[in-house]
């Protein structure tokens, strides 16, 4: 839906208003387009860690253009800094001499990404106290950038070395264009090869994707990504929604199944249909979700069961048919949905924040037992405009859209942008991980 807000503060007028007011000043987001570079401008590179030499070839495969040093009146798109051979407080002096001399030189919707040592991966209590301050450091720049910049931290544990391509074009690229301050490990891949990708504009090609609640809204956004990637998506609604899917999926040379998937047997059918039809699955996304909100003191029990039963418990039983029945491949990928209120919780959604934190819980619960390079993360989308938001009361909508870095409300598209990042096949090494897809809003922090 239209944010006239937006709109306005574009105008002369409205541009009069943001500066004499300090009002919140939303700028217009870069997104991808197919064929588009994955970055249209340069990345000044730096620190002196254990990935400094790996950099620049990694961005240079990835057609980045790099600098290592800035020059008088450089301008900068990106930059990347290596705080890996940070291993104590003493240096942490080294992020200030970095960037505070290029902060005024970066371009709009400038990306940041701080690369570190996992504080539990740590050689030493020195190491992991500095590793672990990076975190305020990146999420306060991801406040104060501005003008559509993002500030991320992204911490390599040691010999995950080779496994950051995925993770950088993602967030050097304006696919993040609706995350930021956001903290991701990337582990080590357990004697399997991080995954490689043989075209980066179609990384998906030959993979089978399922995703639910595909006929409208994030799911057919999800959808409409992971084919654009490459992959041939087998989108599942309800059998009320079946035109839409079926005219989504038609468009897009999919499959699909309608059915209920709180039904008893909705696993086993989904499974079943893989199965037979595609020889297995790449990678599920569970996207289906409901809310039914209400005060806890006015819960009726039908609301709290039907948001559990589709948003947490539904999601579950597939995920252990899927495994159990050995229908995903090797290397697949499970993407669950949550929500920042499933962090943060909201009034209202005791029983919505309840299964959206059960996401997490799955995630948490799954992510260290996955064999053969398969691997399970979630994205906690935020305010993000579709139908679903847009019946939200005006007042509320307009705190949900501004209360944010980007002070305004994300596309279906930035939800979808993250979820094929995690359905990379470079994105082995990226298991466990909980990104929201929110602006960095203010809630839940
Ligand atoms: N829109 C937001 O701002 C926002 C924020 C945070 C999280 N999310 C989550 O993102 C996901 C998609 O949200 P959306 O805004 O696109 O919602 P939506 O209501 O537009 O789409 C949800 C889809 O799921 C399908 N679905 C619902 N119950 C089902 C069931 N039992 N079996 C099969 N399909 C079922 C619906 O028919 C619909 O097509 C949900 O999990 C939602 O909780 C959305």
């Amino acid at each position: 839906m239209s944010d006239r807000y937006q709109g306005f503060v574009q105008s002369p007028l409205g541009k009069l208003f943001v500066k004499n007011l300090g009002l919140p000043n939303p700028v217009e987001l870069d997104r991808w387009t197919e064929g588009a570079p994955l970055v249209t401008g340069t990345v000044l590179v730096g620190g002196a860690g254990r990935l400094a030499d790996r950099l620049p070839v990694v961005l240079k495969d990835l057609g980045i253009e790099t600098a290592a040093a800035a020059t008088e009146g450089a301008r900068f798109k990106g930059l990347v800094f290596d705080a890996t051979g940070i291993t104590s407080t003493d240096q942490l002096i080294q992020l200030q001499e970095f960037f505070t001399p290029v902060m005024r030189s970066l371009e709009s919707c400038s990306r940041i990404v701080v690369l570190g040592t996992t504080p539990t991966a740590a050689a030493s209590a020195e190491e992991r106290v500095a590793q672990r301050a990076l975190e305020g450091f990146t999420r306060s720049l991801g406040k104060e950038i501005g003008r559509g910049g993002t500030s991320q931290l992204v911490y390599v544990t040691p010999g995950a070395d080779d496994a950051l391509a995925s993770t950088l074009a993602f967030f050097l690229s304006p696919k993040s264009a609706y995350v930021s301050g956001q903290v991701v490990r990337i582990g080590a891949v357990g004697g399997k090869k991080a995954g490689e990708v043989a075209d980066w504009d179609k990384p998906l090609t030959g993979k089978i994707a399922l995703v639910t609640g595909a006929s409208r809204g994030i799911g057919e956004q999800i959808a409409r990504v992971l084919h654009r990637d490459g992959a041939t998506v087998v989108g599942v609604d309800v059998p009320q929604a079946a035109s839409e899917l079926q005219s989504v999926m038609k468009e897009l040379d999919g499959d699909y199944l309608t059915l209920d998937i709180t039904a008893k047997d909705a696993p086993q059918r989904i499974a079943h249909e893989l199965k037979t039809r595609h020889g297995g699955v790449d990678i599920v996304v569970h996207n289906a979700g409901i809310t039914r909100d209400k005060k806890l003191a006015n819960m009726a029990e039908d609301r709290w069961a039907s948001v559990i039963a589709v948003n947490l418990t539904a999601p579950e039983r597939i995920t252990r048919e899927l495994l159990d029945q050995k229908v995903i491949n090797d290397n697949g990928r499970i993407i669950g949905v949550a929500s920042i209120a499933g962090i943060a919780g909201n009034v209202g959604q005791t029983n919505y924040a309840a299964s959206k934190a059960g996401v997490i819980g799955l995630v948490d619960s799954l992510a260290g037992e996955l064999k053969k390079g398969v691997t399970i993360n979630a994205v906690a989308p935020g305010f993000i405009e579709t139908k679903m938001t847009a019946a939200v009361p005006f007042a509320t909508r307009e705190v949900g859209r501004r209360l944010n870095s980007m002070s305004q409300g994300g596309l279906p598209v930035d939800v979808a942008e993250t979820i094929a990042w995690f359905a990379s096949p470079a994105s082995t090494a990226v298991n466990g991980n909980v990104v929201r897809v929110c602006g960095q809003m203010m809630l839940g922090a």
